[in-house]
């Protein structure tokens, strides 16, 4: 092979390899095996001193020749795989501003929470400041300071999950009429809502459930007020005027009681599977505040009169949005939840 061949090749060869590198990394290693300090072309250029005079200047044209075509080859590479990459680095970023946006679903207020804001404009509008009590309460709030002592066999109705002998998990809201009379002179008129607990599960009772107490206590206060307040309270909930009675009951700390009941919405009064044929639906409890609990709270029954009166949110609920079953309000089920 002639020089000029043997020298042609090494360029063909270089501009093969190059031509075939796909990094800037891989790149520079053909740029070094043929141009480095022991490279192939660089060893080319060594040789010229040991030539014969007359060849030196032909060889070395020549091995320069090659040389400034592979540096140009290997520029022009060079800039190529720079412009690939940064191509790949943008489609790998790119936005398709196209798209759909991701939708943000939007949270819904839980239906108890939904009554209990009802209920609460609707004592507000009637004077009712809302307050709250402790869930964890000790023996005297729920039961001794409400007429309920020791041996009472209400004591057995309400299923108490203790923490020790006098701690326990509030079995009603009603302690919060007590504590509030400590602390409050007549005239008194509040509502009470909040988390309630017994040791009863099944499909109509669940160990968590909400209730809503009422307490007003001022000079004159008598039965009548109790029946305007309830019945005007169930004619705004209902935004409809069913009939109202109120039938005689006992609850150790109002004297005398009363349980309410309310013409049934589902049927019109009529009968049917809700109202249990009745045409009434039991909605809450209530009476006069004992005296003995007046005096629990400081206030002095010869004077003062109260009412009171208890109910379940949860129940309230069922009856307004036709809820069939108390446990949906505990499964956190959306399709359900989103419904309100
Ligand atoms: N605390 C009662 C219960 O949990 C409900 C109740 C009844 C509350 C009559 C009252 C009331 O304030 O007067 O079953």
């Amino acid at each position: 092979m002639s020089v000029e061949n043997s020298i042609q090749a090494i360029e063909n060869s270089a501009t093969e390899l190059i031509g075939r590198t796909n990094s800037l990394v891989d790149l520079e290693a053909v740029k070094i095996q043929y141009l480095g300090k022991n490279g192939i072309v660089t060893q080319q250029l060594k040789r010229i001193s040991s030539l014969p005079a007359e060849e030196r200047k032909g060889f070395g044209q020549a091995v320069n020749h090659t040389k400034i075509q592979i540096s140009e080859r290997i520029r022009e590479r060079h800039e190529c795989l720079e412009k690939i990459s940064l191509n790949q680095q943008f489609s790998d970023q790119s936005i398709d501003v196209t798209l759909p946006g991701r939708v943000k679903t939007l949270g819904t207020i839980h239906p108890i929470s939904r009554t209990l804001r009802r209920m609460e404009q609707i004592f507000d509008r009637l004077g009712f400041h809302a307050v709250e009590g402790p869930e964890i309460e000790n023996d005297y709030y729920n039961f001794e300071a409400l007429n309920i002592s020791a041996n009472h066999p209400a004591r057995a109705m309400h299923d108490t999950f203790y923490i020790d002998d006098h701690v326990l998990l509030r079995t009603h809201t009603s302690p919060v009429q007590v504590r509030f009379m400590q602390a409050h002179e007549p005239p008194i008129r509040i509502i009470a809502p909040g988390k309630v607990f017994r040791c009863d599960s099944d499909v109509t009772h669940t160990p968590m459930f909400h209730q809503l107490e009422g307490l007003s206590v001022d000079l004159d206060v008598t039965f009548a007020d109790l029946k305007g307040v309830i019945i005007h309270f169930i004619h705004e909930f209902f935004e409809a005027e069913p009939k109202v009675r109120f039938r005689s009951s006992y609850f150790p700390f109002t004297e005398p009681s009363a349980e309410v009941d309310m013409g049934c919405v589902f049927c019109g009064g009529k009968g049917c599977r809700i109202c249990k044929h009745t045409g009434w639906i039991e909605v809450l409890g209530c009476g006069m505040v004992h005296p003995e609990v007046l005096k629990h709270g400081k206030i002095d029954p010869s004077q003062y009169s109260g009412y009171a009166f208890g109910l379940g949110i949860e129940r309230f609920t069922m009856l307004r949005y036709g809820v069939s079953d108390l446990r949906y309000f505990f499964n956190s089920e959306l399709s359900f939840l989103r419904q309100f």
